[in-house]
C-alpha cells in the first residue's frame, strides 16, 4: 500500500514533462500531493499531466514555463497559489549541459553563463518566489536536482561547476531558511533518460559495469529518494546532498590504468 505522506499538500515540480522530474511528480501525486508541473513543450507537458492524473487521481496542473525566464517563474508560482492556495514542496530539476564535454579551456563563456543561469540562478529565483508566496509563513520543503558530476572530474567542466554551485547554494539556503523550510539536494549518477543519452557515448553495459551496484539508475530510484527527503520522515535533515548513484562515489580507484587522453570517451 502506498503511504500518503503528502496528503493535503501542494508540490511545484519544475521541469517535469519527462525524466526524473516526471517520476518525482508522479511519486508525490501517488503519495497524496496536488502537483503542478512545468516544462517548455506544452503538448508533452499536457500529456504528462494527464497520465499522472489518470494514474493517481491527484489534481495536476501543467504550466508552460521556461525556467530561465523570470516572468515565467513568477507566473508559475502565481498559478500554483491561485489554483491550490498553497505551496508546500518545491522541486527544482532543470539542468542543461549544452557544453557537453568541451574542455574548460575551449568553453564558450556565453554558454557557461546560460548554464549557470539555468542550473543555479533560476533555482534560487524559484526558491525566493516560493518563500514569499507561502513558505516564509507556513513552512515547506525544497529539493534541488544536483549531480554526482559536482565532485571529482567527469570531464564536463561547465556542467560540474554549475552543479557544485547548486550544492553549495543548498547548504546556505538550508541555514538561512531554517527552521521553517528544509532544503536538500540529490546527486544522481547516470540515470536512464534522454539527458543521459545526450552525454554518453560508451555502451550501456560498459557504463553499468563501472557501478558497484552493477547498473545505471532508473528514474524511480531518484523519485523514491526525492519523496523521502521532501517528506516529514526527513524532518531532521536539511542542507544535505544525497548521492543516488549505485555506489559510484565509493567505487574503488584503480591505479593500474594509464591516464586516458582527452579525446577518449570517459562516459
Ligand atoms: N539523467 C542523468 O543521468 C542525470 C544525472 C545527474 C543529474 N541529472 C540532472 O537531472 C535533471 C533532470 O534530468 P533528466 O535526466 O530527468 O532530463 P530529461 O529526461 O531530459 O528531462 C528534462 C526535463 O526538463 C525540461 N526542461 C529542459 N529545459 C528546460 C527549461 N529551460 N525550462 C523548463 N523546463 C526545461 C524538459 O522539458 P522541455 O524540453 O519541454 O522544457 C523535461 O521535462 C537535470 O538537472 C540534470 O542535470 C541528470
Amino acid at each position: 500500500m502506498t503511504d500518503r505522506l503528502f496528503q493535503g499538500q501542494t508540490a511545484l515540480v519544475v521541469s517535469a514533462s519527462r525524466g526524473m522530474g516526471y517520476a518525482i511528480a508522479a511519486e508525490l501525486a501517488r503519495q497524496g500531493a496536488s502537483v503542478a508541473l512545468t516544462a517548455r513543450d506544452e503538448d508533452a507537458l499536457r500529456t504528462a499531466a494527464k497520465t499522472i492524473r489518470e494514474d493517481t487521481g491527484a489534481r495536476v496542473l501543467p504550466l508552460t514555463a521556461h525556467s530561465r525566464e523570470k516572468g515565467d517563474r513568477r507566473a508559475a508560482v502565481d498559478a500554483v497559489m491561485d489554483t491550490f492556495g498553497r505551496l508546500d514542496l518545491l522541486v527544482y530539476t532543470t539542468g542543461i549541459n549544452p557544453a557537453l564535454d568541451t574542455p574548460a579551456i575551449d568553453l564558450d563563456l556565453d554558454c557557461c553563463r546560460r548554464m549557470f543561469d539555468t542550473n543555479v540562478v533560476a533555482a534560487l529565483g524559484y526558491v525566493q518566489l516560493a518563500w514569499r508566496a507561502w513558505m516564509r509563513d507556513h513552512g515547506g520543503s525544497v529539493l534541488m536536482m544536483g549531480s554526482a558530476a559536482s565532485t571529482g572530474v567527469f570531464r564536463m567542466p561547465a556542467y560540474s561547476a554549475t552543479k557544485a554551485a547548486l550544492h553549495r547554494l543548498t547548504e546556505d539556503l538550508a541555514d538561512q531558511l531554517a527552521p521553517r523550510v528544509r532544503v536538500n539536494a540529490l546527486a544522481p549518477a547516470f540515470v536512464r533518460t534522454g539527458f543521459m543519452d545526450a552525454i554518453t557515448s560508451l555502451p550501456e553495459d560498459t557504463i553499468a559495469a563501472s557501478y558497484p551496484l552493477g547498473r545505471t539508475g532508473d528514474t524511480e530510484d531518484v523519485a523514491h529518494a526525492a519523496a523521502y527527503l521532501l517528506s516529514p520522515r526527513a524532518s531532521w535533515i536539511t542542507g544535505v546532498t544525497l548521492p543516488v548513484d549505485g555506489g559510484k562515489s565509493v567505487a574503488a580507484i584503480t591505479h593500474n590504468r594509464p591516464h586516458p587522453p582527452p579525446e577518449q570517451p570517459v562516459h
